[in-house]
């Protein structure tokens, strides 16, 4: 099977940074240590609160990291410019509530909010491939192929941290989700909650050609060091691919 780009989402080191208000952790060291143990990118969510990452993270990650960013947003005018000004190679646009500890479920694109695709196609205008992080039902996948969309990311968080006795049912769900990606000629991305134990399932699936991981990978390092944490996600979906 084909090599799985391997996205190393930094935000919860801005989120230990900013706990003591300094400049230590730092997501863009965490960012090059992460590249050269073998992760294929950078992922980076830029909330409107900027409780993690900061404008200036996302500009230095840019002009310093040769990997490419995947940039994750809300589809706010204020972040669409934000993009237009950095252009991102990649955009991963997600819903985003102030309240929420994480980002909780997918966009609705079946009821899409009336910015949604004008900042679709400013993005694509200004050169950055989009994707949209969506929940792996079939009327979502075609609305975001018919919104513009180049990609999508299928939200592996029901299946990942949920009730292990419902994970069959939740793969079945995401293995649909990806065929349907590919029918529609979108590029199919996974993530959200993946940990050594979920991985491999996501990335036996051949159409899946990106995952993205931040919260266990980062948590993991504290234990193990972020470059072998890096390696052993690359090992596991590389011998789930018989790479
Ligand atoms: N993909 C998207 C769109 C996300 O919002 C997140 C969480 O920031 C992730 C992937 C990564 O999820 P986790 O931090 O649980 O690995």
């Amino acid at each position: 099977m084909t090599h799985l780009d391997f996205s190393v989402n930094v935000d919860h080191v801005a989120t230990l940074r900013n706990a003591r208000g300094g400049t230590f952790p730092c997501p863009v060291e965490a960012a090059r240590i992460a590249v050269e143990a073998g992760a294929d990118g950078v992922t980076m969510h830029l909330r409107e609160d900027r409780r993690h990452i900061r404008d200036r993270d996302v500009e230095r990650v840019r002009a310093e990291i040769a990997a490419p960013l995947n940039f994750e947003m809300a589809a706010t005018e204020e972040m669409v410019a934000f993009a237009e000004r950095i252009r991102p190679p990649y955009c991963c646009l997600v819903p985003e509530k102030r309240a929420e500890l994480t980002t909780e479920g997918g966009l609705d694109v079946l009821r899409p909010g009336p910015f949604l695709k004008q900042a679709i196609a400013r993005l694509r205008l200004a050169g950055v491939r989009v994707s949209i992080f969506i929940e792996a039902d079939p009327a979502q996948i075609e609305a975001a192929a018919a919104l513009g969309a180049q990609a999508i990311e299928l939200h592996t968080g029901t299946y990942a941290e949920g009730p292990v006795e419902h994970r069959a049912a939740q793969l079945a769900r995401l293995k649909a989700g990806a065929a349907a990606a590919k029918a529609a000629g979108l590029l199919c991305h996974a993530g959200h909650g993946l940990n050594y134990d979920t991985v491999a399932d996501i990335a036996r699936m051949p159409e899946v050609t990106e995952v993205s991981i931040g919260h266990f990978l980062i948590s993991q390092s504290v234990f193990e060091g972020l470059g072998a944490t890096v390696r052993r996600f690359r090992a596991i979906m590389d011998a789930a691919r018989n790479i």
